[in-house]
């Protein structure tokens, strides 16, 4: 059988998420595992896709290259801090012929696909709220043995930093997605901590925010709320969990697991704050067994893009839909600026 190569030039995969997911769990392990068997046999030595983890401030001018190379472009999210810049990156890259993706890891992680699972067998009725929590101490580096734990520019908005445009492109395709398109959304952002040890020992000034809050109404009437922050020490089942409550059935996901509770088994709890709590809440869940093995979810969707590279297979999450992201965070800074409402419009 032959073997068709698919030379892929990795741009800043001597950072954090570029080494770790992309790099060692996504490529290395596809290489490993010899490749990816898709059935067909070609045989071209070019280098056919550029992918970049480089940070978000320096990922337009790489895809203007690889745009202008003719390469498939696979590429980290946030594509850019402005709904503007993300489109023009889209547009180019359409104009150009070249096919696109944008990492949305989140959909394929188990506590995610858990989720659909249950929404696919309509476990919950009619869904109520979607509430998910998110964060964790990122230590600020000010104490010597416990050196920051995310790279600087996070915590610097003339560097593309900010937990918003990080986390809100994460929200916005997991509740497209999952749930319901987001409509309309009101949120709030601070900078908790002002003051940062960056990677050459020196103090820097935090200049953006490392908290923040949302509520996103979706189609159908759905609301979501997530909070999310470097800033808060962790006291659930994971680095983010999601809670989603239903007329027949409620569920909370972790990253991998996730625990259900149905009607007929939900406790009657009695607000009675002078006696201690008599029900142990945590015994109502029931720990949804895996239905698979579950692979990396960065992998999976490096898997995937190749694919439609080698073989035109479908892949919908193209720069635009990672624009739909940056729409939402770009909305959410709005939001927090102006204290107000936003309708999120059609992209
Ligand atoms: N999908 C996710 O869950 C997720 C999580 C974290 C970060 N990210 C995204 O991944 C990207 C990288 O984040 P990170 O945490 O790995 O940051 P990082 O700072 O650790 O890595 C960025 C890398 O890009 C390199 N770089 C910077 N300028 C460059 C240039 N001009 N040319 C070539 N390389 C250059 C840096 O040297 C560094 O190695 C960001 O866009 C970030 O938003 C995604």
């Amino acid at each position: 059988m032959e073997t068709r190569r698919i030379g892929i030039i990795m741009n800043g995969v001597t950072g954090r998420m570029g080494t770790n997911q992309h790099l060692v769990r996504s490529i290395l392990a596809i290489v490993k595992q010899g490749g990816i068997k898709v059935g067909d046999d070609l045989d071209n030595p070019a280098d056919e896709v550029f992918f970049d983890a480089s940070g978000t401030l320096q990922r337009a001018k790489f895809v203007e290259m690889a745009a202008k190379a003719r390469k498939a472009i696979y590429c980290e999210k946030p594509t850019a801090v402005s709904t503007a810049e993300a489109l023009r990156l889209y547009d180019l890259c359409r104009k150009a012929g070249v096919k696109n993706g944008v990492v949305q890891d989140k959909l394929w992680l188990p506590g995610f696909r858990k989720l659909r699972q249950l929404i696919e067998q309509d476990f919950f009725g009619r869904i109520l709220s979607v509430r998910g929590e998110f964060g964790y101490w990122v230590f600020t580096g000010h104490v010597a043995d416990q050196p920051a734990q995310r790279p600087s520019w996070n915590y610097r908005a003339e560097d593309g930093g900010g937990i918003m445009i990080d986390m809100f492109c994460h929200w916005r395709y997991v509740l497209d997605n999952v749930f319901a398109p987001v409509k309309r959304l009101v949120a709030w952002g601070n900078t908790d901590l002002p003051e940062r040890i960056g990677e050459d020992g020196k103090p820097y000034k935090c200049t953006a925010d490392d908290s923040a809050y949302a509520i996103f109404l979706l189609e159908g009437g759905i609301t979501a709320q997530f909070n999310s922050s470097w800033c808060v020490r962790v006291r659930r089942d994971d680095l983010l969990t999601v809670q989603v409550d239903g007329e027949k059935g409620s569920a909370v996901a972790g990253l991998r697991k996730c625990w259900v509770q149905g009607q007929s088994v939900t406790p009657k709890p009695v607000w009675n704050p002078d006696i201690p709590q008599p029900i142990n809440f945590y015994e109502g869940w029931t720990e949804m067994p895996d239905a698979t093995t579950y692979d990396n979810a960065f992998k999976i969707q490096w898997e995937k893009f190749l694919r439609h590279v080698a073989l035109d297979e479908p892949f919908p999450w193209t720069l635009r839909e990672g624009a739909k992201g940056v729409q939402l965070a770009e909305l959410g800074m709005e939001s927090w600026k102006q204290g107000k409402w936003v309708d999120v419009p059609e992209l």
